[in-house]
């Protein structure tokens, strides 16, 4: 019988502890292992460099470490994946991921905005030499050429929480590979590999680590590209360091239950902000146009939302500016609530038209839910919406669920 997400994320990457005879995940921190065999380590390093796995010794840090590979099997679990592959950030992976595509001289992607602002950026840069196409999710299938290497989607996407449909964009893709950013919805709300995408990728510094403590980025996926961007990750260096390695395994027990405990103060809010005159609109899954994918592509709305104020930049700065409890900082999937200003802060580097296209106005504030309780999270919005306008309150329970 196939088990629950909750227990996979209790017992991922730690079938071996028995075995081992201990109970707490061992932390390997060694830069370099002993070469005992020098025959075995050849054969080693020629593996490694070929985007395997080491043969006995693990030879140098950046090229394999057991605690990274611990939490490297406990991800692709989740994710139901057959590996993955884990960078020193979000955006490290993302750059894999794009270096492992083009390997074979292909420089073009598909992408759907919005993106995170630093995809976004490192996309439209061209720093990697990649050419990208700005589509629609509609429009993937027609904007393939015999070049693209790769499609791209985010969802639900940072910062205005639009859908895509996953298993669509993979229809539409046809033989090119689909990379899904699933930062926002994580392995317990959507498994992307199984609608069709052939890389799964997260910031693991957002929900996956849980406590804003750490920063690293994996792409869970088959093994023929796990090989490929193994071999990348060999060559350029960028391998998640093994303390995040061990706090992220340390973390993934609890994250179904902080992913919906989240999620459940998430909804409350939504519907508290739909309701407050201070407020022109709540962009949060199942309140729009897209929510038939809540419920069969996400088993749930998530944690995150965004909302606009009245007021354009200065409403938005004000209610950021008088929050006393809510912390006025990017990233999400802490244990506290953070709230940010996506047009200023995380999208600031995206270009202003896709900015507009997009719906990143001035007036938009990024809400991302923590674990305290909602009656508080409220009291705080409240006091933050009462600056960017004067009205009467809206009561929590005046709002039903
Ligand atoms: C959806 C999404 N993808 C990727 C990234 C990049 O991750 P990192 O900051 O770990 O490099 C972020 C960061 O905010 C993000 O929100």
């Amino acid at each position: 019988m196939a088990k629950s997400s909750e227990t996979r994320a209790v017992h991922a990457g730690r079938h071996d502890l028995k075995e081992l005879g201990v109970h707490a995940v061992p932390l390997d921190l060694s830069s370099t292992y002993p070469v005992c065999d020098l025959e075995a380590g050849v054969a080693s390093i020629d593996s490694l460099a070929a985007g395997g796995q080491p043969k006995g010794s693990s030879i140098y840090a950046r090229l394999h470490n057991p605690t990274v590979a611990r939490f490297e099997s406990a991800l692709a679990e989740l994710e139901g994946t057959l590996e993955s592959v884990a960078f020193a950030s979000g955006m490290a992976a993302m750059t894999a991921a794009l270096l492992a595509v083009s390997m074979e001289g292909k420089r073009h992607v598909v992408a759907v905005r919005p993106l995170y602002g630093g995809s976004d950026h490192l996309l439209a840069s061209g720093l990697l030499g990649v050419e990208v196409d700005w589509v629609t999710a509609e429009e993937i299938a027609g904007a393939l050429r015999p070049d693209t290497a790769l499609v791209i989607i985010e969802t639900p996407a940072n910062p205005t929480l639009d859908l895509v449909d996953i298993r669509k964009a993979a229809d539409a893709a046809g033989g090119v590979p689909l990379l899904v950013d699933n930062t926002f919805a994580t392995p317990i709300l959507q498994r992307p590999a199984e609608l069709g995408a052939t890389m799964v990728l997260h910031s693991a510094t957002k929900f996956l680590g849980g406590h804003g403590d750490v920063v690293g980025g994996v792409v869970a996926t088959d093994g023929e590209w796990g090989r490929k961007l193994r071999q990348v990750r060999v060559a350029t260096g960028g391998i998640l360091h093994p303390l995040a390695a061990y706090l992220l395994v340390r973390g993934l027990p609890t994250l179904p239950m902080r992913v919906e405990r989240a999620q459940e103060t998430a909804m409350d809010l939504a519907r508290c902000l739909e309701a407050h005159p201070a407020v022109e609109r709540v962009l949060y899954p199942g309140m729009g146009e897209q929510s038939e994918l809540v419920g069969t592509q996400m088993r749930g709305p998530g944690a995150i939302l965004a909302f606009e104020v009245v007021g354009g930049f200065d409403g938005a700065r004000k209610v950021m500016e008088s929050l006393r409890m809510i912390t006025p900082a990017v990233s999400l999937g802490s244990t506290d609530t953070l709230i940010q200003h996506p047009a200023g802060l995380t999208h600031r580097v995206v270009e202003e038209s896709a900015k507009e296209q997009t719906g990143i106005s001035a007036g938009l504030l990024r809400l991302a839910v923590g674990l305290e309780g909602v009656e508080d999270l409220w009291q705080d919005l409240e006091t933050g919406l009462a600056m960017a306008c004067t009205s009467e309150p809206v009561e929590l329970g005046s709002v039903t669920r």
